[in-house]
């Protein structure tokens, strides 16, 4: 079995080779900048991995690990243009380096890139490879599509959000489990546990992803704190500061939503005066806690010797706590 350090170093070395050198050059620098500021590779991680449980030999899952990989930058590209954001990776986005137009268009080629990459699955699993990969990237975009609006929107419920953050963030982190399962030969229940496994850390890893925004550190996180509160986005932890807040703190959190025109330092500071007085952080943590343990119980019921799951447990304990 391959240690998790083993699998990002090839990972790494995989992505590095991975070459953009067609005119026009100002289309494919932008790919090769975001493709090269690195980001914790934690999908096609989760796909060699799951194939690593089945097979020793991982190597007809890189490609589509890396079409996964590929297309999630380019996700990123489009994110942090529909969401205004100067920095990811510690790095300034696409769309400040260069401008909007470039983030849309190297974006699209990425996701092409992706495709030729998916597009490379042996001949014996590409249908049901392409055919995942094809109905993920569909419900990211329906994801995507809910959280924008959302964001003009006062009366979204918990259900909702959840449904949300399952299509923008835990399907794909399902898919690259359940590419290396189909890859790696496991049956069709280890494949569905390893996807449904893959859906609950996925909803954790973006309830984390919503706490580290108000309270990561911008030098770990790599992305600037508060971004979530300047866009009125409805987070878990929006939704229940107006389902507990008092009728001054819900005044409050109205009169900020509402302003077009703000010091977005004070912005983020008031709203996050409010999360701290309703203690919200707990609340997000107790339910991330709730979906991690139902991953475990997927991960339980697989059809592999309980030592081989160690790395997959490792590295979800370390999503879990994960600043970054
Ligand atoms: C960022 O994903 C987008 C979300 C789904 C929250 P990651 O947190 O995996 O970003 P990188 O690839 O490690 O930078
Ligand atoms: C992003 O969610 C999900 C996708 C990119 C599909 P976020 O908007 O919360 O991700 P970050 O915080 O910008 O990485
Ligand atoms: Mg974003
Ligand atoms: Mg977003
Ligand atoms: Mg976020």
């Amino acid at each position: 079995m391959l240690s998790f350090n083993k699998i990002l170093q090839k990972i790494e070395n995989e992505i590095s080779q991975l070459s953009f050198e067609y005119p026009p050059k100002s289309l494919y620098d932008p790919i090769e900048y975001i493709l090269s500021l690195g980001g914790k590779r934690i999908r096609p991680a989760l796909a060699l991995m799951a194939c690593n449980l089945y097979k020793e030999n991982v190597d007809n899952v890189i490609n589509p690990a890396l079409g996964i990989e590929v297309f999630h930058n380019f996700t990123l590209l489009h994110d942090d243009l529909m969401d205004k954001a100067d920095k990811r990776r510690n790095k300034p986005t696409v769309h400040k380096v260069w401008n909007d137009n470039t983030a849309i268009l190297s974006g699209d080629a990425m996701l092409i890139a992706a495709y030729q990459l998916i597009g490379k699955t042996k001949p014996e699993h590409l249908k049901e490879v392409f055919d995942l990969f094809t109905a993920t990237a569909l419900e990211i975009c329906g994801g995507q599509q809910y959280d924008m609006e959302f964001e003009s929107r006062a009366d979204v419920t918990e259900p909702e959000y959840m449904e949300m953050i399952r299509l923008k963030t835990a399907v794909l982190l399902a898919c690259s489990l359940k590419t290396g399962a189909i890859i790696g030969g496991a049956s069709k229940e280890d494949a569905i546990h390893l996807y449904e496994f893959g859906i609950n850390i996925g909803l954790a890893f973006q309830l984390q992803d919503d706490l580290l925004d108000v309270y990561g550190d911008t030098a770990t996180f790599g992305k600037n704190i508060g971004g979530d509160i300047i866009c009125n986005k409805k987070t878990f932890m929006l939704i229940h500061a107006f389902e507990l807040a008092s009728a001054g703190q819900k005044a409050i959190l109205n009169n900020w939503i509402s302003k077009d025109t703000f010091v977005p330092a004070e912005k983020i500071e008031a709203v996050t005066t409010i999360y701290n007085e309703l203690l919200l952080k707990d609340i997000v943590t107790a339910k991330m806690q709730k979906y991690y343990d139902k991953a475990m119980e997927h991960l339980a019921e697989l059809n592999v010797p309980a030592e081989k799951l160690t790395i997959l447990k490792e590295v979800t304990n370390h999503l879990m706590y994960r600043q970054s």
